[in-house]
């Protein structure tokens, strides 16, 4: 297999200025006001105002300017240059207090320059790309001060073991071999052509996240888990007024997010 970071990076490169012209990134709602921070994960933080917000796989940062929008200063971290580009120039538009530091989540501590922060936010289809989920811990852990938190709010591990097609169960919930794919196009570029298409992602359990961070001494004070997602993943989802989607109405309901704090003892 090529290497994993690069076969990803460049899929995330091409997929950029797809994404950020794409009708389910908004951008232009979002230059309008838009918050992208969902209301769940808002109540979880509760007020952000002055506190030091690190982003994690920020993308091009519509989350991480939505944290500004909150109060927050914020520095949004990704490996994509062009994401990080983006993200730059919507924030200088926009006249938001958010930096953009490109590089791998896995250096952000030196990349962030030894910098603590009140609040580590991430998720969203962020961990899905990373192999080393007790690597990625041991990052946020250096990277929240003692009394900060981590808020990491996820699509859930037991919604990845269905089929997107028909939602018949076609994955190993436990399985450590890493999800190799060859789609063209994305999730906000439906039917995109696009030559960069094979990505390796992997699928992490609730217990090995929970663990991870239990093992780095980081306190978990809030636990929960939805039933709705964020985008369309099965055919027959559907979709409400908040731009959430649901399984329809009468069918038995599945787990599709999660969100947790874990506070670093002060
Ligand atoms: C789905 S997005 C993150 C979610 C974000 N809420 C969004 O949808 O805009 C995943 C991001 O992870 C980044 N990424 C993947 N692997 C990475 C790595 N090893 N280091 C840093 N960023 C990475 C990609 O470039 C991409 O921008």
């Amino acid at each position: 297999m090529a290497d994993w970071r690069e076969l990803n990076r460049a899929w995330w490169d091409e997929r950029t200025p797809l994404h950020v012209a794409s009708e389910l990134y908004d951008v232009e709602g979002f230059k309008a006001g838009r918050q992208t921070v969902e209301p769940f994960e808002q109540r979880l933080a509760g007020d952000v105002a002055g506190l030091r917000l690190a982003h994690l796989q920020c993308h091009f940062g519509l989350d991480t300017m939505g944290w500004a929008r909150l109060g927050a200063s914020v520095v949004g971290l990704d490996f994509s240059q062009p994401a990080v580009d983006a993200a730059r120039a919507l924030a200088t538009e926009l006249d938001l207090d958010a930096r953009f530091v490109c590089a791998d989540v896995y250096d952000a501590v030196e990349a962030l320059g030894g910098e603590v922060f009140d609040l580590v936010y991430t998720g969203l289809g962020a961990i899905n790309w990373l192999p080393d989920l007790a690597r990625w811990a041991d990052v946020v852990a250096a990277l929240v001060r003692p009394g900060g938190r981590l808020l990491l709010s996820e699509f859930h591990p037991f919604s990845h073991v269905f089929a997107d097609a028909d939602r018949t169960v076609a994955y190993d919930y436990f399985s450590d071999e890493p999800l190799v794919w060859d789609d063209e196009g994305s999730y906000a570029a439906d039917g995109a052509a696009t030559a960069h298409n094979e990505t390796v992602e992997h699928q992490h359990t609730m217990g090995e996240i929970l663990t991870v961070l239990l093992e780095r001494g980081l306190r978990i004070t809030a636990f929960e888990e939805h039933d709705h997602t964020l985008f369309a993943r099965w055919p027959d989802l559907v979709r409400r007024e908040d731009g959430t989607f649901r399984l329809p109405e009468g069918s038995p309901r599945l787990p599709l997010m999660f969100a947790l704090v874990a506070e670093r003892p002060g």
